[in-house]
């Protein structure tokens, strides 16, 4: 019940040390040899379904859009995402043909709260990926899927992001299995990159060790850009929102292909730009963009299995079989880089200013 810091000098490092565990854990009796399988759910689930709505705050907004991706490339169920607070007060059209879906780590967030009991109002079905069982939102949605990451003491979310971000992927191929959109092949194919996740999130002690050498450099950033594609933007987001919240840099994640529309104005040497350049997901088209922000003098700093040679810093990930594996290996760099800035500034990495673990009021 009462977390300890285990030899770690904050709970958040903690708790990125974790995720390789929480993770396996949240696949256990659901990553089956060759299916997945929700005990909490069962096929009528999908019935008169024809599109999928999640809400969600913060960081569980950031596994909402991850898995919008991922309902659309592999369930092929027409999927939107919704900050909550927007979501309560547009008037939104809700039709029964909806799944109504909630992330939050908490369960108890108010904005979240509010939209699921709105989607009940109106009569859709629920689903909440919620990682505190009994909490208000598993009391109230039609299902639960508990994401098992364990207690999460870190005001800057972690753990909760990834056991979300793959109970998501479990469900997107749940649902795929279902809706029959999927063939065996690419269906064995994402399992068994699945089942390599666990492995990717141990922490390397050189890849910690390069996040807090480069974090002297980057501490100095007047500005920040996180950048990258498909489900690297929504990693882009978390990456900059992880730094805002305990460094109090400011920072954007931005769609590498939008930056021409704009940002990219800022651009010069005391720009950092991180990049996130993966090797399975679109890497000529970001490569092209970071090479746009090189040519304006922006500092480069770029996470890739691949050299990249206009790269004034470079975090050099593992290769690996498949996006989401990179996606994870990056989430990690993510979050050690911001940690060790937050940690060289002097800040309290658990308890930043002016932010609370769960915002129950509006
Ligand atoms: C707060 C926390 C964030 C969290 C957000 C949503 O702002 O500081 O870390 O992502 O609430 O919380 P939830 O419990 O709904 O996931």
């Amino acid at each position: 019940q009462f977390a300890q810091k285990d030899g770690f000098r904050f709970f958040m490092e903690k708790e990125i040390y974790e995720q390789s565990d929480v993770v396996s854990d949240c696949m256990i009796g659901r990553l089956k040899d060759k299916e997945i399988n929700f005990d909490e759910i069962d096929s009528s689930i999908l019935e008169g379904i024809k599109e999928i709505k999640i809400c969600a705050c913060g960081t569980s907004f950031h596994a909402a859009i991850t898995s919008s991706y991922l309902f659309e490339r592999l369930s092929k169920i027409k999927c939107n995402v919704e900050v909550a607070s927007e979501f309560r007060y547009k008037d939104p059209l809700l039709t029964k043909d909806t799944l109504f879906v909630v992330i939050s780590q908490s369960g108890e967030t108010a904005d979240t709260l509010e939209a699921l009991k709105m989607a009940k109002k109106a009569g859709l079905k629920s689903l909440v990926i919620c990682n505190v069982n009994n909490s208000s939102m598993t009391r109230l949605a039609d299902y639960t899927i508990l994401t098992r990451a364990g207690i999460e003491k870190g005001v800057a979310s972690t753990k909760a992001f990834s056991t979300q971000t793959v109970v998501l992927w479990m469900l997107s191929l749940y649902f795929a299995k279902i809706k029959g959109s999927i063939d065996e092949q690419t269906l064995q194919k994402e399992l068994k990159a699945l089942r390599e996740v666990p492995k990717t999130l141990i922490v390397e002690s050189k890849l910690h060790e390069k996040c807090r050498r480069l974090s002297k450099r980057y501490l100095h950033g007047h500005g920040f850009f996180f950048i990258g594609r498909d489900v690297f933007y929504p990693l882009a987001l978390e990456g900059a929102l992880k730094l805002k919240e305990i460094s109090y840099l400011h920072a954007e994640g931005y769609p590498a292909g939008e930056m021409k529309h704009g940002p990219i104005a800022l651009a010069d040497p005391e720009l950092f730009t991180i990049a996130l350049m993966p090797e399975n997901m679109l890497y000529d088209k970001i490569k092209s963009n970071v090479e746009e922000l090189s040519a304006r003098d922006s500092t480069i700093c770029t996470i890739s299995p691949l050299d990249f040679e206009l790269s004034d810093d470079f975090i050099k990930t593992q290769k690996l079989e498949h996006y989401m594996l990179e996606f994870f290996e990056m989430l990690v760099v993510l979050q050690l880089l911001s940690m060790e800035i937050s940690i060289r500034l002097g800040n309290d990495v658990d308890m930043p200013r002016n932010l609370a673990k769960s915002v129950t009021v509006e």
